[in-house]
């Protein structure tokens, strides 16, 4: 009995110490995220470094390093404490964290993000977590770098609503003594606009997270994920042809190609020639940075993708592949939010995508058995570093039930190649004219 309650005990004290982990318990913002305050005191026992992260080409990383924005501490001072700042949006609710939530795997883990007065944007926040090494910055690519990109969100109506304006985004700050003598200190200069994009940039670069059961599998330690886990990566490798666009390699450890792909998650129920034009029109009336990152992230012709930004036929609907590291903590989903657990993305590559003209050509259905979808996922949750794994647990365990439900209607007839993707959908089509 006295051994027993010891148990308990003890139980009871390692769940209470994991939950530091777990978002639900935290004290939350006007916006949902966890209080700045507290997110800030979460993000010291993540104990980040400066040091190039284990398992990425060193020359890769010092390549990827702005001249003039080298990584020190007083730069990755000063970012930090500007990302946790809601000083910098326009009604002084919301910060980079507000989307990014460092208890909510630097993401917010609903489909689209809230910003300033309650607004929804059309797009995921995509994490944080390992962007340093993406050749380019949002799902579209439209940004080239960490510090150029910092400084969008700010400015946008809908995230942090500032007027487009240096002096006035400066003169938020600018009289606190503190930011005065960290600004010096990090870049000589005073309070400005343009350092905090290259403070937050050198931040950034420290979210370093790729020490996951994977990268341990991958050393050497056999016994660091399940078996299913494996045969989910074999998987990964060969009939799931996913490495083809989620590369895992030195220079892309992250798994990400940083190159655009349509895979079938836009415009479901709309009409991309239609959205194309109405794009062409407005972005020939005003080709600004500013207005292209309004109407991206504010409106349907999000849906367009990189076509915004290259106005490529070819663009149309297709999306810079995201990094897969971390993945179990930063759902739901795709560009829009729009797939809620990693069962569903299986099973979204399982029956060949939504079928559209400008489908990536890497997509077909997969005839993945239930058996082998599980295993995918299995090994899709190995990507989350140890830091999070009481989060990756919980949020696993939550997903397999919604898909356990999911599964009993699924329909396996594209996935298993009874019948090829338009002639489907054709007889779908059919069956609604005759419904009529
Ligand atoms: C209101 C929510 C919101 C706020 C506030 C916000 N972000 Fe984001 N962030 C997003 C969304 C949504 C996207 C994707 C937008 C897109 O692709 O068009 C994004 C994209 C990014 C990306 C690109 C990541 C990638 O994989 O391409 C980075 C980096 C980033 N944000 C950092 C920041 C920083 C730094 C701040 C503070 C200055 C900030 N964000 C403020 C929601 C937000
Ligand atoms: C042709 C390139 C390509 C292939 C092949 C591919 N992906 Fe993707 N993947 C992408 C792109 C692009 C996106 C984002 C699409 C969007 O949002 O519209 C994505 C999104 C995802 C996401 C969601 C990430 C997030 O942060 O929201 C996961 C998970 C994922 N893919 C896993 C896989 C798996 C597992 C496979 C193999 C079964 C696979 N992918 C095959 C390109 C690809």
């Amino acid at each position: 009995m006295r051994k027993h309650l010891l148990t308990v005990l003890c139980c009871f004290v390692i769940i209470g110490a994991a939950s530091a982990e777990i978002p639900s318990n935290y004290p939350k913002g006007p916006h949902g995220a966890t209080l700045e305050k507290v997110q800030d005191q979460v993000f010291d026992t993540l104990q980040t470094t400066l040091e190039i992260p284990a398992g990425v080409d060193p020359a890769v990383w010092n390549a990827m390093i702005p001249e003039g924005n080298e990584t020190t501490p007083e730069r990755v001072a000063l970012g930090r404490k500007l990302y946790f700042d809601v000083r910098l949006s326009e009604d002084g609710t919301v910060s980079c964290a507000t989307c990014h939530d460092v208890t909510r795997g630097f993401s917010d883990q609903i489909p689209t993000s809230e910003g300033i007065r309650k607004q929804f944007g059309k797009r995921n926040a995509p994490t944080n977590l390992n962007a340093s090494l993406l050749h380019s910055m949002f799902w579209d690519g439209r940004s080239p770098s960490l510090d150029h990109q910092a400084m969008q969100p700010i400015i946008n109506p809908i995230e942090m609503g500032m007027e487009n304006d240096a002096e006035k985004i400066a003169g938020k700050i600018k009289d606190d003594p503190e930011y005065q003598k960290m600004f010096k200190a990090a870049y000589g200069r005073e309070v400005n606009y343009p350092d905090m994009g290259l403070a937050l940039g050198a931040f950034e670069r420290t979210l370093n997270f790729f020490d996951s059961p994977f990268r341990r599998y991958l050393a050497g330690d056999e016994d660091a994920i399940s078996a299913d886990a494996k045969a989910g990566w074999v998987l990964f490798n060969g009939r799931g042809r996913c490495m083809t666009c989620h590369t895992f390699s030195p220079s892309n450890p992250h798994g990400s190609d940083s190159k655009f792909h349509n895979i079938g998650i836009a415009a479901k129920k709309q009409n991309f020639e239609e959205l194309a034009k109405t794009a062409l029109r407005l972005l020939e009336e005003d080709n600004s940075e500013e207005r292209l990152d309004e109407l991206a992230i504010g409106t349907d012709l999000s849906e367009l993708g990189r076509f915004m930004v290259s106005k490529e036929k070819t663009d149309i609907g297709a999306f810079r592949t995201p990094t897969l590291t971390n993945i179990g903590i930063t759902g739901p989903y795709m560009h829009d939010g729009s797939l809620t657990t990693l069962w569903d993305v299986v099973d979204h590559y399982n029956k060949g995508g939504e079928p559209n003209l400008y489908l990536d050509g890497g997509i077909e259905p997969l005839n993945l058995t239930n058996k082998e979808v599980d295993q995918l996922v299995e090994f899709l949750f190995s990507l989350t570093d140890v830091r999070f794994a009481d989060q990756n647990a919980k949020i696993y365990a939550e997903q397999k039930e919604a898909a356990s439900k999911a599964r009993e209607n699924r329909d396996e007839t594209l996935a298993a190649r009874k019948v090829l993707t338009f002639e489907f959908y054709h007889k779908q089509h059919q069956q609604k004219g005759d419904a009529k």
